[in-house]
């Protein structure tokens, strides 16, 4: 018999669930595993906190948003520096692993996640990793689970955005999540059909953005729909030193970068202008199907590689196919929107303004 935990670590998104369901039904189907659940992500790996689960949690979570686990943050560049107790955070969670007997940990996360994941394995445990995030940037694999739920509801928004932005005649930003990427915002600006698509790997010029909203007010359109992604960055501030980017932001009047091109918008246009941010709504609710069918296939390869016990792989998509890919190629690499890539070109071919 083996002694499987899984973890689910950093900010949650919609088929986290159903990815754990993919995994345990396929284990179960195929040997004799136990299966634990560690609460919290890796908070409950460093101070003790598991349990042990059953088939029946794995029942009727499909379609069951967030994490029946619990998650929490707890920042890789923080995993080697000890608690406010001087505990050895990587120490303690060595200890536990052997202290529970386990044979793997399946663990659940975005960037940070996987990067103590690949750490685990260079301390000698056993590790299988799965891709979750709406932000899709985690480096070896096309697609993160969450990703496709969440373009669902910031594209919703949009569409949504689209009936008052006309009544009123007004010039809309809506706010993408998506951290320092823009996958997210390119797929639902795309999706909701914005007119302006604000991202951080083509940084804008405000007058470039406002040129684009002029333009369509001389062609007589009514409104104007821009989306722009939270870690969306201007020129000039993509120009300046870290340190003093950082003090820009501490000093910002504006609560958010969509605020500040709300308000030169208006200084210029004279237009009215709203700011809508759907924020963490684009993390919550039910997985669309993609995502399902997504995640139960990445939960069943991770099953495959743990049956194989072909450890320290993060499973992954690659041209349509379920693969994976060594957590140490993964670990500190970010997978950003390429600004030459076949889609940027499409969607500026049709006059959308990137805002450069
Ligand atoms: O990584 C997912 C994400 O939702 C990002 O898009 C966003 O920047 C961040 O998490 C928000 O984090 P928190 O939930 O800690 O506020």
């Amino acid at each position: 018999m083996k002694k499987v935990a899984f973890l689910t670590s950093g900010g949650d998104c919609q088929a986290l669930n159903a990815t754990m369901r993919g995994v345990a039904k396929t284990l179960y189907a195929n040997g004799d595993y136990e299966i634990y659940g560690i609460l919290d992500g890796y908070k409950g790996l460093i101070y003790g906190n598991i349990r042990k689960m059953e088939s029946s949690d794995f029942a009727g979570i499909l379609t069951t948003g967030g994490t029946i686990l619990g998650s929490s943050r707890q920042p890789f560049k923080h995993m080697r520096k000890p608690d406010e107790n001087g505990l050895d955070k990587v120490e303690a969670m060595k200890k536990n692993y052997k202290d529970w007997g386990l044979d793997c940990l399946v663990i659940l996360g975005g960037n940070g996640t996987q990067k103590t994941a690949n750490l685990l394995r260079e301390e000698g445990l056993n590790v299988v990793g799965l891709p979750k995030t709406i932000d899709n940037d985690i480096w070896g694999t096309d697609m993160t689970f969450g990703f496709q739920s969440a373009v669902d509801i910031a594209t919703d928004c949009i569409d949504k955005i689209h009936t008052t932005a006309y009544s009123h005649g007004r010039v809309f930003i809506v706010e993408v999540m998506g951290h320092k990427v823009g996958w997210l915002t390119l797929h639902a600006g795309i999706a909701g059909g914005a007119d302006v698509i604000l991202i951080p790997e083509i940084p804008y010029e405000i007058d470039r953005v406002v040129d684009a909203v002029q333009q369509r007010e001389k062609k007589g359109k009514r409104f104007s729909i821009l989306a722009v992604a939270e870690g969306a960055i201007s020129k000039d501030d993509a120009a300046l030193p870290k340190k003093e980017y950082k003090r820009k932001l501490k000093n910002n009047p504006y609560p958010s970068v969509s605020y500040e091109i709300g308000a030169q918008i208006a200084e210029r246009t004279g237009q009215e202008i709203r700011i809508t941010v759907p924020g963490h709504a684009q993390r919550g609710g039910s997985p669309c199907p993609y995502d399902r069918v997504l995640s139960t296939r990445l939960g069943a390869a991770a099953a495959g590689l743990i049956i194989q016990e072909d450890y320290g792989k993060m499973v992954a998509v690659q041209n349509n196919d379920i693969t994976s890919v060594p957590l140490q190629e993964v670990a500190g690499q970010l997978k950003m929107v390429d600004p030459e890539s076949s889609i940027v070109r499409e969607i500026r071919a049709m006059g959308i303004s990137f805002g450069d």
